[in-house]
């Protein structure tokens, strides 16, 4: 059983700038939801049950986001805002959350790597990208979930994305063993589209095992100092890819994040009808 979920938060956001400059990226919202929020609720959804953020400096909006707040939520009781103090309540009362600081910027390998002590020796456990959100009939994450309950084994989430886009990815080469399963035989982290071995790429989903940890250890910086995830995976022998149903976001892309905002509000059934019409008035 995977309980646990570790969420590295401490990025610069830079690609969101000027907007990062003092709020996390993770903080920006998707309509009224801020984007680490749906990150969290597919944790959740999936039979999360602790979830570890690994954060840094000028993080603490996200942490006080997963606390109670009792001014805020006695001036919901007293004007009667019932829904709302649910909406806030339940989000903190559905899981337990930790926080370890990340206080080097030595990449997403680091990053998992400080969550070490917070995870049993016989456990496996989630890893989630904060930048990808999954829109999904059933979360990405529980179906991951289901294919390591069954196989026992670490798992990745993959998409085919366009050749020139392999660049911005960690990208498998692997052998289907179905439709959607792909038995991985190599990982490669943000190749030229020349060099890749498949337009598979690493979407920001993983189930490793404590074992990761040691490969990590093992794994050098790259050019830039970063220890990468995608590197100390190629330790493992028997590792899975799932191509998930579900569409992704990338909300540290602008143009992909004005694509969530607007799908996301029309699935919205308070903002569908009259979104619609003035999408249509605008486009007419
Ligand atoms: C990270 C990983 C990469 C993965 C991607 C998914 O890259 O290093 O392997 O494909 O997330 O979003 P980043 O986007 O942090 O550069």
């Amino acid at each position: 059983m995977i309980r646990t979920a570790v969420i590295p938060v401490a990025g610069l956001g830079t690609r969101f700038l000027p907007a990062t400059k003092a709020i996390p990226k993770e903080m920006i919202p998707i309509i009224d939801k801020p984007t680490i929020q749906y990150i969290v609720e597919e944790a959740l959804d999936s039979g999360i049950e602790h979830i570890i953020f690994i954060t840094g400096r000028n993080k603490s909006a996200i942490a006080n986001h997963f606390d109670y707040h009792p001014e805020l939520e006695s001036h919901l009781k007293e004007t009667n805002k019932m829904d709302e103090l649910k909406g806030v309540r339940e989000l903190v009362s559905r899981a337990r959350f930790s926080f370890v600081r990340q206080n080097e910027p030595k990449g997403l390998g680091h990053a998992v790597l400080c969550a070490r002590h917070l995870i049993g020796k016989d456990e496996s456990f989630a890893v989630m990208l904060g930048d990808d959100v999954i829109d999904a009939e059933v979360p990405a994450l529980r179906q991951m979930m289901d294919v390591h309950e069954e196989k026992q084994v670490p798992v990745l989430a993959l998409q085919k994305v366009s050749h020139q886009d392999v660049s911005k990815y960690g990208v498998v080469a692997g052998e289907y063993i179905s439709e959607s399963l792909l038995k991985v035989s190599g990982l490669v982290e943000k190749p030229k589209p020349a060099d890749a071995p498949s337009d598979l790429a690493i979407i920001g989903r993983y189930i490793l095992s404590y074992k990761v940890f040691r490969f990590i250890e093992e794994t050098n910086a790259d050019g830039t100092g970063e220890i990468q995830l995608t590197n100390a995976l190629s330790q493992y022998h028997d590792i899975y890819g799932l191509l998930f149903m579900g569409k992704r976001y990338d909300a540290g892309n602008k143009l992909d994040y004005l694509r969530a905002t607007v799908e996301l509000a029309l699935k919205r059934e308070e903002f569908r009808e009259p979104f619609t019409a003035y999408l249509k008035n605008l486009l007419k």
